[in-house]
């Protein structure tokens, strides 16, 4: 089965092409970073109006580069939710559209479920089930990924989520939208010590997170110094080892509770090397296997989406039973895939 992806739900327009036998064919990306950076962060208006220029060429140019022609396509998959709905409603109707005229199934995929999948593109895949820490821009979860489509948030953000954290910290650093990779950077330079965060929720039970006080805690350090090159760098390491302390630590917590012997880690926030280091630690510590998808596939692909895709067309998934798109969708009210 082969199967074209269409990823719209925020700023970047990606396609693949995936094939369950041959696997990721061909996939390609466009950012639209620069559009929004001088605002701050995504203009839902023009990230819809730059889906809609974007998404023809994209999909010409990966057809091509996964040497399919239409007729070989199975079938199509876009993201459904959750999202900005102008960007949802764009992929929608252009995937609606080309099933319509080239006669093809069509599945709408929860983004989210693609970032959870994503690691099965990969050439060493785990099996299912596992556990999954899932860090995005929009979503910290701990997740446990049952089989396809049966998951259980066993843990959440209570109000910021990781990378909103990184990106809104990074701001206050004085780097351009989003900051995450940036920040990340910059705490490489960063000496341990000098200032220090604190590790919100570890004083509780429980499995979720709030990261929303670590954006103040880094306009205290700030506030009052003067902020040379030095300086900000210790913040953006501080902040960062607050944060990946907190997910490794909750990581642990789930591992042992659940029992699970692997542990996925994904979304935006998973491409984070100090984070990868630690939950690499803290998987051997609990016996446990890690498993990420490379970077370019943490953060927001379309190969996700065809892959997800395609594991819910295979399972007879009904087409056009589900609204073509929503904004909010929680993980936990899908149907299990038929596999
Ligand atoms: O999954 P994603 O591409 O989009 C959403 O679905 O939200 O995640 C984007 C988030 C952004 O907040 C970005 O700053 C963060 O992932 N991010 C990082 C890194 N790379 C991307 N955060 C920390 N370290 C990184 N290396
Ligand atoms: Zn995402």
């Amino acid at each position: 089965m082969r199967i074209l992806g269409i990823e719209s739900s925020c700023d970047e327009t990606a396609v693949a092409v995936y094939d369950d036998a041959r696997g990721l064919l061909a996939h390609r990306l466009h950012s639209q970073v620069a559009l929004h950076q001088a605002y701050g962060g995504v203009v839902p208006e023009l990230a819809s109006r730059d889906h809609v220029a974007r998404l023809l060429p994209l999909v010409r140019e990966v057809l091509d580069a996964a040497g399919t022609r239409r007729g070989d396509v199975d079938g199509i998959a876009y993201t459904a939710g959750p999202g900005l709905i102008g960007a949802l409603l764009v992929g929608a109707c252009f995937a609606r559209a080309l099933a319509l005229v080239w006669d093809k199934p069509i599945v709408g995929v929860h983004h989210l479920e693609g970032h959870l999948l994503a690691p099965l593109l990969e050439a060493d895949p785990p099996d299912l089930p596992f556990l999954a820490l899932l860090v995005s821009g929009g979503h910290t979860q701990l997740v446990d990924v049952a089989a396809v489509g049966r998951y259980r948030i066993l843990g959440e953000t209570l109000d910021d989520a990781a990378g909103e954290a990184f990106d809104k910290t990074a701001k206050l650093l004085g780097l351009p939208y989003p900051g995450g990779a940036a920040l990340a950077r910059l705490a490489e330079r960063g000496a341990a010590g000098p200032v220090h965060f604190p590790r919100p929720m570890l004083d509780r039970p429980g499995l979720d997170f709030s990261f929303s006080g670590l954006k103040t805690a880094a306009l205290v350090a700030l506030r009052g110094r003067s902020v040379d090159e030095q300086t900000r760098a210790d913040v953006a390491r501080a902040f960062e080892e607050a944060v990946v302390d907190t997910l490794a630590e909750k990581t642990r917590r789930a591992l042992s509770l659940t029992g699970h012997r692997r542990l996925v880690v994904a979304g935006g926030v998973g491409a984070n090397r100090r984070l990868r280091e630690r939950l690499a630690a803290t998987a051997r510590e609990a016996g446990a296997r890690l498993y990420f998808p490379r970077a370019e596939f943490c953060t927001d692909n379309g190969a996700m989406i065809a892959l997800a895709g395609c594991l819910r067309l295979k399972g007879g998934h009904p087409a056009g039973a589900a609204p073509p798109a929503r904004a909010r969708w929680p993980l936990d009210e899908l149907e299990p895939a038929r596999l």
